[in-house]
């Protein structure tokens, strides 16, 4: 059987009540609204609530992409959540979402790949619709990275945010819409410049590694800076080649949303004119696995993603990996 077209059918979002300025995290660490600003561009984030869970939003996510597209969560046959930030190491959070969504029987696997794992959990998700062995598949990307940080380290904690987005993949119908293809990759070279140490097997969590704070994201953020402005233009040309396209084809740019100054100087190099660049990190900071998601339901829900257009996604994050992927919208 020759593969079928995926198309992207719905998107949903959910993020938590809760906005935290610059000012306010700059009340309990030695940072300021000015500093935040000019390195990053973030002005606030949304932080989740003491009893709000990645599967929490995950599940808020879901349940607006479904309903979006007219369809039930029986319909579903694989729920694949991204996620750094899992509700518990195992079950997977995919199971919780499918209990709080009501998918019972579907299957339900995470995906880890750090920031990136929204892209890899869409080339996996497209991959078995492609093939025909799912007709419904349910990305998620979220992440409670609030609960993953080190809330005494001004140089992560004031980067973050937490978020879901959630993406419904079926087969095409039109030929003129769908996913075109992906460029993904890994440099483990680079594995040690930003992890969270503790709490798997190489390193259980005891009480030196509490005391150590080892439990929280560790970044080297200088040496991920230079990585990602250089891959987010390396695999932005790779994928757009592969395809027979180029920049001036992309009507969207839908980069991973760490930091403006990284998607600025991306988008300079690309080519790729302002107009064209969605960001929305100054409202959410880095949203991890939810990033990208989140970017295409506001651009869907402002106008800015019309029927036909050609969208280049790009995230990139820990291990150190990348993802780029080409949809007609
Ligand atoms: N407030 C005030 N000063 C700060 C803060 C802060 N929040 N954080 C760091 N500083 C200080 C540093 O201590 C340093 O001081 P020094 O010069 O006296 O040593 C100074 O500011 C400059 O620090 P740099 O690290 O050089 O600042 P830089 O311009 O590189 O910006 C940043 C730092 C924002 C972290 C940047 O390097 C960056 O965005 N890196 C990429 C991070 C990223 O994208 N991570 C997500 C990857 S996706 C995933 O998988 C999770």
């Amino acid at each position: 059987m020759a593969p079928r077209i995926v198309k992207i059918a719905a998107v949903g979002t959910c993020v938590p009540e809760r906005i935290v300025t610059n000012d306010e995290l700059s009340l309990a660490l030695d940072t300021s609204d000015e500093w935040i600003r000019a390195r990053s561009g973030i002005r606030e984030r949304r932080i989740a609530a003491a009893d709000q869970a990645t599967s929490d939003l995950g599940a808020g996510a879901a349940v607006r992409a479904l309903s979006a597209a007219g369809v039930v969560p029986s319909q579903l046959d694989i729920i694949i959540v991204a996620s750094l930030s899992p509700d518990m190491i195992f079950p997977p959070t995919a199971s919780f979402i499918s209990g709080a969504i009501g998918a019972d029987g579907a299957a339900a696997f995470d995906l880890s790949a750090a920031c990136t794992g929204f892209v890899y959990a869409l080339s996996a998700g497209s991959a078995y619709v492609a093939s025909g062995q799912a007709d419904r598949v349910l990305v998620v990307g979220a992440d409670v990275v609030s609960k993953m940080l080190d809330w005494e380290d001004r140089s992560t904690a004031v980067l973050f945010g937490d978020g879901a987005g959630a993406v419904l993949l079926e087969h095409a119908v039109e030929d003129e819409e769908g996913i075109i293809g992906f460029d993904l990759g890994n440099d483990p070279g680079g594995a040690d410049l930003l992890s969270l140490p503790a709490g798997g097997s190489r390193l259980p969590a005891s009480s030196e590694t509490i005391a150590g704070r080892r439990h929280f994201i560790q970044m080297n953020g200088r040496e991920v800076y230079k990585f990602a402005a250089r891959i987010i233009v390396s695999s932005a040309r790779k994928v757009l080649a592969d395809h027979g396209l180029g920049i001036e084809d992309v009507d969207l740019f839908v980069p991973h949303q760490a930091n403006i100054r990284i998607i600025e100087s991306a988008a300079k190099k690309l080519g790729i004119p302002p107009e064209r660049v969605f960001t929305n990190l100054e409202r959410y900071g880095n949203t991890s696995c939810a990033s990208i998601p989140i970017c295409l339901d506001e651009a869907a829900s402002a106008g800015k993603l019309q029927h036909g257009d050609l969208v280049l996604m790009v995230g990139f994050g820990a291990g150190l990996s990348w993802g780029s992927c080409l949809v007609r919208w």
